[in-house]
C-alpha cells in the first residue's frame, strides 16, 4: 500500500467521493506526506469534469484528527515553522478554489487542521455519533489556528461563536456545530452519505458558496464599534482566566481583529501565519505540546509492563459507602455505562448517593447535554443496598467508607467473602498503607488502590495503588476501568500519601510557616496564582481540603519520614480552633451557605495567637519555599523510593490531580527549566535562615536534570 491509498477518489457518477484512510495509522492527521497527497488529489478534481466532491473519512470515529503534532515539536526556526504553515495554508486554499461543489461529510474527530480543511469546503455535514467532535483545539497547546482557521472560522460562525471556540480551543458535537452555524446539517449517522449525496444534486451547478468573501456589517462605523466591544471583551475575559499565562488565546484575537473583514486572503493568511510562527517557537507551546504527549501516552499505557497480562473487562462495579467519594465515583462509571451498586450501612447514606448521581445528571438534562430518556437510562444503573446482595455479580469493588485502618480491614474481609475469587477489591483511601490493609484480603493479589481526587466528576486523576502484594492483572484491570471511566490513571507505588498528597502537603505546610512568620493570607496565596499560576493559593487548597484532614496527614507524614517533617506550631493550634476550612465554613477564609469561597476570615490571626501581617518576605520567596518543597519531596519519592517510574508520571499527575499550571509543562519540566542547581542553592539559603525542612535532598543536588533530554 503507499501514500496514494491514504486519500483515494472514488467515482461516483458525476460526483468523487474522497476518501480519507491513512495507511498504518488508526486516525487520520494532516502530516507532511498526508498534506502533500492531498494536493495530488485536489489537482486531479481540479482537471476533471465531477460536478461535485464529497470527503470523507474512512476510519471509524475520526475524520481528520488535526496536524501531525510530532512535525510541530521539532520545528525550531521561525523559516521552519513559516514553511510548514505556508504549505497548508495554500493546499486549504487549493480546495477552497476547486471548481466544483465541494461538501465535507464528517463522521468523527474532526479538530485543528481537520476543522480547517472542511472550512475551506462548500458544505459540512456532520453524523450525530458520539465520536463527532469538530473544533479548533489548537490554543490549549500554546499554538494557534494556522492553516487559515483563524481567518475562515469567524467568516463562518461570526465573530463571538468562532472567538468561543478558538479562544477555549473548544471541540463541538454535531448538534452544536449545527447551532452556532460551523456546519450546514447534522444528521444521524446512518443517512450521513445520502444527505451528502442529496446535497450535492442540489447544489451542482449553482454558484459557489466560498468561505472567503469579505465579511462587515452595513454601517462601518457601527462594524468599528461593535467588533470593538467584542476584541476587548473577549481580551479581558481571556486576562482573567489566564492571567496573561497563555500567550496564544490573545495572539489569536490579535489576527483575528487584524484579519476579519479582510478581502485581500493572501494578506489575511499571512497575518495569521506571522502568529502562528511567534507562538510556535515559545516555550509555553512546548511545554503544553509535552503535556498533550502525557496524555496521550496513558491512552496507549496498560499500568503494567507485561504485554500479556489483559486487564478484566468491568461491567459491574461494586462501591462500599455512598457519601462524597462513594456517591462521585457511583455518578461516574454509571454515567459511562458500568452498572454499579453502592452499599452502606443505612437507606440514608444510600440516598444521598443517588441524590448526588441524580443532581449531576440533572444539570446535563437542563443543559441540554443528555435527554430525559438517557437520564433515566444513567439513573437505572445504579442500585443501592444495606446488605451484600448482588455482590456476587461485581468484577470490582471500590471501597469508599470511613478512614480507619481497623474498619476498613474488617469490612474488605467481609467484602471478598462475597465475592468472585477472581474479582477485584480496590480502596480510595487517600492516607493509609494499601499493603497493611491488603493483608485483611484471602487474595491480596486482587486488592490494589483505586485513589480518585475530589470532587470525582470533576477532577481527571486516580492514582492506581500497587500494595506489595498486589498482582498485575489487579493493576492492569483499575488502569483500564479509570480510563473507561474517562480518568487519567498514573501507577504509583504504595508509601505515604502516595505521589500527589506526598507533593502536595509540602507546599500546604510551608504556607503555614509563612503565615507564622507574618505573611498575608490573601498575599500568598494571590502571589500563587496570579504569579505562578497555581488553580488556588496554599491557604484556599488547605481550606478545600479541610483543615483536620491536613493536620491528621501531617502526623502520618511525620510518623513516616521523621524530623525532616516540621509542623508549623499554628497548624497545632488550628486543630484546636474548630476550624475546618470549607466543610464546617470556618477556615483561613469565610464562606457562604452555599459554600463558595469569600475574602479571607480576618479573625484567624488572633485565633492563632499572630498580629497583623508584617509580610517580611517576597512574592518570589513564598512562590519558592511552596513549590521548591514540592520539587525537594518528589526527588526522594521519585530518585529514592521510585513510587513512579518516570519523570513523566509526576508531571500528569501533578496537572491532573492537583491543577499545577499546564502552561508550566508539570513540576518537573519546570523544575528543569529553572534548574535544579537553583533550585537547591534556593532550598540551601532558606534552610540557612532555620528552615531545615527545606534542605536540599542529596538526590535534588546530584540530578542536575530530571528529564534527560
Ligand atoms: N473526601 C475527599 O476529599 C477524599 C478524597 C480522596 C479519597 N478520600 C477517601 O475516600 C474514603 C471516603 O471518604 P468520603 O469523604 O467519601 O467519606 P464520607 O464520610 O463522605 O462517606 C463515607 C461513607 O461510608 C459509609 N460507611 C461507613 N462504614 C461503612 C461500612 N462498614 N459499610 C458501608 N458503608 C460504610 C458512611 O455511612 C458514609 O456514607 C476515605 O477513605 C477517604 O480517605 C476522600
Amino acid at each position: 500500500m503507499s501514500m496514494k491509498d491514504s486519500i483515494r477518489i472514488v467515482p461516483q457518477g458525476e460526483f468523487a467521493i474522497v476518501e480519507f484512510d491513512m495507511v498504518g495509522e488508526k486516525v487520520n492527521k494532516f502530516s507532511t506526506p498526508m498534506m502533500m497527497r492531498l494536493k495530488e488529489v485536489v489537482a486531479e478534481l481540479r482537471g476533471s469534469s465531477y460536478k461535485a466532491a464529497i470527503f470523507v473519512s474512512k476510519k471509524p470515529k475520526i475524520y481528520i484528527a488535526g496536524a501531525d503534532i510530532e512535525e510541530i515539536k521539532h520545528l525550531n526556526t521561525p523559516e521552519a515553522v513559516n514553511a510548514a504553515v505556508t504549505g497548508g495554508q495554500s493546499v486549504m486554499n487549493e480546495v477552497e478554489d476547486l471548481p466544483m461543489i465541494t461538501i465535507a461529510a464528517v463522521n468523527g474527530a474532526c479538530a485543528g487542521g481537520g476543522c480547517e480543511f472542511i472550512m475551506a469546503c462548500d458544505y459540512r455535514i456532520a453524523s450525530e455519533d458520539g465520536s463527532t467532535r469538530i473544533g479548533l483545539p489548537e490554543t490549549k497547546l500554546g499554538i494557534i489556528p494556522g492553516f487559515g482557521g483563524c481567518v475562515r472560522m469567524p467568516r463562518i460562525m461570526g465573530l463571538q461563536a468562532s472567538l468561543d471556540v478558538i479562544l477555549n480551543g473548544k471541540l463541538l458535537n454535531a448538534k452544536k456545530a449545527e447551532k452556532t452555524g460551523l456546519i450546514d446539517l447534522a444528521v444521524h449517522p446512518s443517512i450521513l452519505m445520502e444527505q451528502a449525496l442529496k446535497m450535492a444534486k442540489e447544489k451542482m451547478g449553482k454558484k459557489r458558496r466560498k468561505t472567503f468573501k469579505p465579511v462587515g456589517l452595513p454601517n462601518k462605523l457601527l462594524e468599528g464599534i461593535a467588533k470593538g466591544v467584542v476584541f476587548s471583551q473577549a481580551r479581558k475575559t481571556v486576562l482573567k482566566m489566564t492571567h496573561g499565562h497563555y500567550p496564544a488565546p490573545l495572539k489569536a484575537i490579535e489576527v483575528i481583529k487584524k484579519t476579519y473583514g479582510m478581502s485581500d486572503r493572501s494578506r489575511a493568511l499571512e497575518i495569521e501565519r506571522q502568529g502562528f510562527v511567534e507562538c510556535a517557537l515559545t516555550d509555553i507551546s512546548k511545554n503544553l505540546i509535552h503535556v498533550f504527549y502525557l496524555t496521550e501516552m496513558v491512552k496507549k499505557q496498560t499500568g503494567v509492563s507485561s504485554a500479556s497480562v489483559k486487564a478484566k473487562d468491568v461491567k459491574h462495579l461494586g462501591i462500599l459507602g455512598a457519601g462524597t467519594m462513594g456517591g462521585g465515583i457511583a455518578y461516574v462509571a454509571a454515567d459511562k455505562g458500568i452498572d454499579v451498586r453502592m452499599k452502606d450501612i443505612n437507606y440514608d447514606a444510600i440516598g444521598k448517593g443517588l441524590k448526588h448521581a441524580r443532581d449531576l445528571w440533572m444539570k446535563l438534562v437542563k443543559k441540554k447535554v443528555i435527554n430525559s430518556y438517557e437520564f433515566q437510562q444513567k439513573m437505572d444503573r445504579v442500585t443501592g443496598t444495606v446488605d451484600f446482595s448482588g455482590f456476587g455479580l461485581m468484577d470490582v469493588v471500590v471501597e469508599a467508607i470511613v478512614e480507619d485502618m481497623e474498619i476498613k480491614k474488617k469490612v474488605i474481609a467481609q467484602t471478598a467473602g462475597q465475592m468472585r475469587p477472581d474479582a477485584i477489591i480496590a480502596t480510595n483511601t487517600s492516607s493509609l498503607s494499601v499493603t497493611e490493609m491488603q493483608a485483611a484480603h484471602p487474595r491480596p493479589e486482587y486488592f490494589a488502590g483505586m485513589h480518585f481526587f475530589n470532587p470525582v466528576h470533576k477532577m481527571p486523576l486516580v492514582e492506581v495503588i500497587r500494595g506489595e502484594k498486589t498482582g498485575d492483572e489487579a493493576i492492569a484491570t483499575i488502569f483500564e476501568l479509570s480510563k473507561k471511566m474517562g480518568k487519567m490513571p498514573v501507577v504509583v507505588k504504595d508509601g505515604p500519601g502516595f505521589l500527589v498528597n506526598r507533593l502536595l502537603l509540602p507546599y500546604m505546610a510551608e504556607a503555614a510557616f509563612l503565615m507564622q512568620e507574618g505573611m498575608d493570607i490573601q498575599k500568598v496565596d494571590t502571589a500563587y496564582v496570579k504569579e505562578f499560576g497555581m488553580p488556588m493559593g496554599p491557604f484556599a487548597l488547605m481550606d478545600e481540603v479541610g483543615l483536620d484532614v491536613c493536620m491528621k496527614v501531617l502526623k502520618i507524614f511525620k510518623k513516616a519520614f521523621g524530623d525532616r517533617i516540621e509542623i508549623a506550631p499554628i497548624m497545632e493550634k488550628l486543630e484546636k480552633s474548630g476550624r475546618l476550612g470549607k466543610k464546617n465554613g470556618k477556615g483561613f477564609y469565610k464562606y457562604d451557605e452555599k459554600g463558595y469561597r469569600g475574602e479571607v476570615d480576618g479573625s484567624v490571626y488572633g485565633d492563632l495567637g499572630l498580629g497583623s501581617p508584617t509580610n517580611p518576605h517576597s512574592n518570589q520567596e513564598c512562590i519558592e519555599r511552596g513549590v521548591f518543597a514540592m520539587v525537594n519531596e518528589c526527588s526522594r519519592a521519585l530518585l529514592e523510593d521510585h513510587i513512579v517510574d518516570t519523570p513523566n508520571e509526576v508531571d500528569l499527575a501533578m496537572i491532573m490531580g492537583t491543577g499545577f499550571p499546564p502552561f508550566r509543562g508539570g513540576l518537573l519540566k519546570y523544575a528543569d527549566s529553572v534548574g535544579t542547581k537553583y533550585i537547591a542553592e534556593q532550598l540551601e539559603k532558606y534552610a540557612a535562615k532555620g528552615a531545615k525542612r527545606l534542605a536540599p535532598a542529596p538526590q535534588l543536588r546530584s540530578h542536575p536534570k530530571f528529564y534527560a533530554t
